[in-house]
């Protein structure tokens, strides 16, 4: 049996989830719906539309985010020629994801996809599908609390004698301990060889409106996201080399010629770590 699709009445009694994933916001599916997607049911909207009331920024941070990803992707499988990326807190598949704009750019391209949520198990299942014959797009249930688990699937699929580009888009937040989510990166990116990457957006503490809004959702029973400051940002990065222009708000990083006005700063700061 199929789970019921979004903004269709839910039947409990069918349980394909526990109740509490009906009933509590959900990170993948309230970001899926400040990004426009329809993969989200009232109580994650609600959630969405609360954060937005206190900070309307919100939407424009999700967006920008995967702009983010796609340019990151392009510049890492164009400019750098990477093939295999590892893509952990892979979210409800949407437009433009990881694997389709690096198979655009390299059919062969090896995506993992790593998330928690049984919600995003489901859709990845039907939706995640390589784009290429030469390609490999496959998905891992796993936490990134567990980065030993992590990496002992990966090795399944993905050579650690080459270069990896391990991706971390908005999910470091949900770990509640700053210096803990350094040692996750660390962990995740101790095995890599000289030449792969690290890429990371994250939500700063822009203010009061912002950690207001934030404290709200977590009131709420889903799982927080800790905004952090630009500097423990930067902690992520220690021991690699930031690629230009550096950790910037995402909009700012290498961003595509607009016509018409500028391209303004936000909350949400992205960077690409290269290990030497
Ligand atoms: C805000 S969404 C971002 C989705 C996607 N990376 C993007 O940028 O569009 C965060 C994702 O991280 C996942 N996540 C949160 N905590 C996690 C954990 N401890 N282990 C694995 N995935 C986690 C959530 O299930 C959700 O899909």
């Amino acid at each position: 049996m199929t789970p019921p699709m979004p903004n269709e009445p839910i039947d409990f009694s069918l349980r394909y989830l526990p109740r509490e994933y009906y009933v509590t916001p959900n990170s993948a599916r309230v970001w899926n719906y400040w990004m426009g997607g329809t993969d989200n049911y009232a109580v994650d909207r609600e959630a969405g539309d609360a954060w937005a009331r206190v900070y309307p920024g919100i939407r424009t941070v999700a967006v920008q985010t995967r702009q983010f990803l796609v340019r990151a992707v392009r510049y890492l499988a164009g400019e750098v020629g990477i093939r295999q990326f590892l893509d952990i807190g892979a979210g409800l598949p949407s437009m433009h994801n990881t694997h389709e704009v690096a198979q655009a750019v390299a059919p062969a391209s090896k995506i993992i996809y790593v998330d928690n949520d049984p919600v995003v198990l489901t859709h990845a299942r039907s939706l995640l599908r390589n784009t290429t014959a030469e390609g490999v797009t496959t998905y891992i249930d796993a936490d990134l609390e567990d980065p030993a688990r992590i990496l002992a699937d990966a090795r399944n699929v993905l050579n650690f004698r080459r270069p990896v580009a391990v991706m971390l888009m908005g999910i470091m937040g949900h770990i509640a301990d700053a210096d803990e989510a350094v040692g996750i990166i660390d962990r995740l990116t101790a095995p890599l060889v000289p030449g792969s990457f690290l890429v990371v957006a994250d939500g700063t503490d822009s203010g009061r409106a912002h950690r207001e809004a934030a404290e709200q959702y977590a009131e709420t029973g889903a799982v927080a996201y800790n905004l952090r400051t630009v500097e423990q940002l930067r902690g992520y990065f220690h021991g690699l080399e930031l690629v230009e222009p550096g950790l910037v708000p995402v909009t700012q990083w290498r961003p595509d010629p607009v016509e018409i006005g500028t391209i303004e700063p936000i909350a949400q700061y992205g960077g690409i770590g290269r290990k030497p």
